[in-house]
């Protein structure tokens, strides 16, 4: 992760949260406790949040960033959370933090914000305060903050399954240009499983891997987001904004990540990606780049 590290003023550390992009998501059952269990291949994008960690009182988050005000509205953000199911694990005093949030994606929309954002603040408290947890120490007290938490402790493309917490590393994955694009209405997650209908179905039988973009994309056009019924029925300006991705010059696929509204398409390089998604209706909230391979 050395490359996701951003050094700031003396003492003062940084973590990116890039964005999680749900490339297939199969609902393949349910536990006694109301969870589901999926089967994902989940990538990360080169849009992310960014958290930092500064000396300070006690602990405290500033808000800031164009789409801090999704979250005001939040009675305890999920960075103060990580920040102090660190500090109990700890189990020891430990020193004030200053944490300031820049949030650039849009909250509750699918593409794991909230839950990139406490992993983030797991990764960098572990090094602010010298804890030295570990990976699998930190993967289960990512677990305990949210089923995507974990996944985006690593930011890696991984499969996914069980509820979040079963992590494989992915099949070999070609380069490849990712737009997203998100409609500007908050999906709340529970209720785009509730609304879910039909069986269940089989996780993806995937290859060992993809030569380059068009096979990535055939291939995951065989396969599906089985949230994506049931969020369009929720929220119907999510088949707009796939039928805006689809109709991009040079788009491959498009599909909703997660329990949306966010969706990507998926294009042969990161330039023509950056380039559609000025294509976009400007009221949207859209980004063009590369996937972010870890
Ligand atoms: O774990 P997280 O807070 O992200 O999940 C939000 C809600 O989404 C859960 O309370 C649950 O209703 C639903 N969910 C689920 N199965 C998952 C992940 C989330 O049913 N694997």
């Amino acid at each position: 992760m050395s490359s996701m590290l951003v050094e700031g003023g003396a003492g003062v550390l940084a973590e990116d949260a890039p964005a999680k992009i749900n490339l297939h998501l199969h609902v393949t059952g349910r536990r006694p406790d109301g969870y589901h269990l999926l089967d994902s291949l989940v990538v990360f994008a080169g849009a992310a949040d960014r958290v930092t960690a500064a000396p300070g009182e006690g602990l405290t988050l500033a808000l800031e960033g164009p789409e801090a005000g999704g979250l005001a509205a939040e009675p305890d953000n999920l960075v103060l959370r990580a920040a102090r199911l660190l500090a109990e694990a700890a189990g020891r005093d430990l020193p004030g933090v200053a944490l300031r949030l820049e949030k650039r994606l849009p909250v509750a929309s699918g593409i794991g914000g909230g839950s990139a954002d406490a992993a983030a603040a797991l990764r960098l408290l572990d090094r602010f305060w010298g804890l030295g947890l570990g990976e699998a120490r930190l993967r289960e007290l990512a677990l305990r903050l949210g089923a995507d938490v974990p996944v985006c402790l690593a930011s890696r493309p991984a499969l996914m399954q069980g509820i979040g917490e079963v992590l494989a590393p992915a099949p070999a994955l070609p380069g490849f240009g990712l737009v997203l694009a998100n409609p500007r209405v908050a999906v709340a997650t529970p209720g785009v499983f509730r609304a879910r209908q039909g069986g269940f179905s089989s996780p993806a039988a995937l290859p060992e891997g993809w030569t380059d973009a068009a096979g990535l994309a055939a291939g995951l056009l065989a396969l599906r987001n089985d949230l994506e019924p049931p969020a369009i029925t929720l929220c119907p300006p999510v088949a707009e904004v796939l039928a805006a991705l689809r109709a991009l010059p040079g788009a491959l696929m498009a599909r909703m990540s997660g329990s949306g509204a966010t969706c990507f398409a998926l294009f042969p390089d990161a330039e023509a990606a950056a380039q559609a998604a000025g294509m976009l209706p400007a009221d949207w909230w859209r980004w063009g780049g590369a996937a972010h391979h870890g």
